[in-house]
């Protein structure tokens, strides 16, 4: 068992440095480098994260590992190879014409691989299976870099993608995590936890972005934190955020463009609610009260409600005695 697991790290650790080297010194790597360096990476930054690139061909990594000892079955397992459907026993390189995201654990051992294709296509980005080694809702993109700078300002932020968090760090925000494309689960969440006072959620502005950011708060929420949501004007992700804007206005938005969960719910609510006309309102009120009675401070509660009364022109006894009818009649 233990044995199988160091060989598993081993063939990881191999196939990142192939793919690395692929990248940097042959020429089969230079469109790949091209696109990485248009899309505003440094080299340093690309040493940094160990990027590589995966050529488009069947067999280069399984030719490499062979070499090196290692049996085609065991790498399928490890998801570095997939075996054909129609000819079982014909194994191939999983990832073929990507670039690759070396994705390490807590310790800093590569355990698994984003594979981003070049321009357009389907899929765009391909991850290492799960396997024994990698299990995408245990871990999270660029913890072992980002632990500290995590500690050192209480925070983590969290993004939706790789490149979010790669340029990040090159803009020198190294307080940032992923988690791996899937919705953000409990174990992740007490990761977070466990180094920050707070974790501020900042994923994409499009529609996909905020159900997920929505999604994960809750997450966060029922594991006792709480989370704050940043949302980014123009339906930008960060990494295009800060491409355009820069660090400064980054950090800007992170202090005073975040807001609790719950505010962010209540503006997610607010956008597709049908406000104009008078069944809109109520129906918009009824449903806003069911996310504040969630709030557990009652002065938290009292201040949400305030908002609301104020702005919807009704009283706070009203929405005060709305909420106590939806408390002792769940949904
Ligand atoms: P870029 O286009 O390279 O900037 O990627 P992005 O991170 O902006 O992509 P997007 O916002 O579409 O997705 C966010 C994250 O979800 C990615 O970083 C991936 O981890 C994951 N993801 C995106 N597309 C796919 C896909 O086709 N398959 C899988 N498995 N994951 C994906
Ligand atoms: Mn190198
Ligand atoms: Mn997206
Ligand atoms: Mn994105
Ligand atoms: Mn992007």
């Amino acid at each position: 068992e233990a044995i199988r697991r160091k060989e598993q790290l081993r063939c990881h650790d191999l196939a990142a440095r192939y793919y690395h080297h692929i990248l940097m010194n042959t020429e089969a790597g230079v469109p790949a480098m091209r696109y990485l360096q248009e899309r505003g990476l440094t080299l340093s930054t690309i040493e940094e994260f160990q990027l590589g690139y995966a050529p488009d061909r069947w067999n280069i990594l399984l030719t490499f590992l062979k070499k090196r000892g290692f049996q085609e079955g065991f790498l399928e397992q490890a998801g570095l190879l997939s075996q054909s459907g129609n000819q079982p026993g014909r194994y191939f390189d999983r990832f073929r014409g990507r670039v690759m995201f070396p994705i390490h654990d807590g310790q800093g051992r590569v355990i698994g691989f984003g594979g981003r294709i070049i321009g357009q296509g389907e899929p765009k980005y391909l991850n290492s299976p799960e396997t024994e080694l990698f299990q995408k809702g245990r871990h999270l993109f660029n913890l072992h870099r980002a632990r500290q700078p995590i500690r050192q300002r209480n925070r983590a932020i969290l993004l939706e993608g790789y490149m979010d968090v790669i340029t990040a760090y090159q803009h020198g925000i190294k307080n940032v995590v992923a988690a791996l494309g899937t919705a953000l689960t409990s174990e992740q969440a007490k990761i977070l936890q466990r180094n920050a006072g707070e974790i501020l959620m900042m994923y994409d502005g499009d529609r996909a972005g905020q159900d997920a950011a929505l999604r994960s708060s809750e997450v966060i929420a029922a594991t006792g934190g709480m989370p704050r949501v940043t949302v980014l004007p123009d339906g930008l992700d960060p990494d295009e955020y800060l491409k355009k804007y820069g660090a400064i206005a980054f950090e800007r938005i992170v202090e005073e463009g975040s807001v609790s969960s719950t505010a962010f719910k209540l503006r997610m609510l607010r956008n597709k609610s049908q406000l104009s006309s008078q069944e809109g309102v109520i129906a918009f009120l009824s449903e806003a009260v069911r996310i504040v009675a969630e709030v557990r401070s009652p002065v938290e509660r009292e201040t949400y409600l305030r908002e609301l009364a104020g702005e919807f022109n009704v009283s706070l006894e009203s929405l005060m005695q709305e909420m106590q009818m939806t408390v002792s009649q769940p949904k």
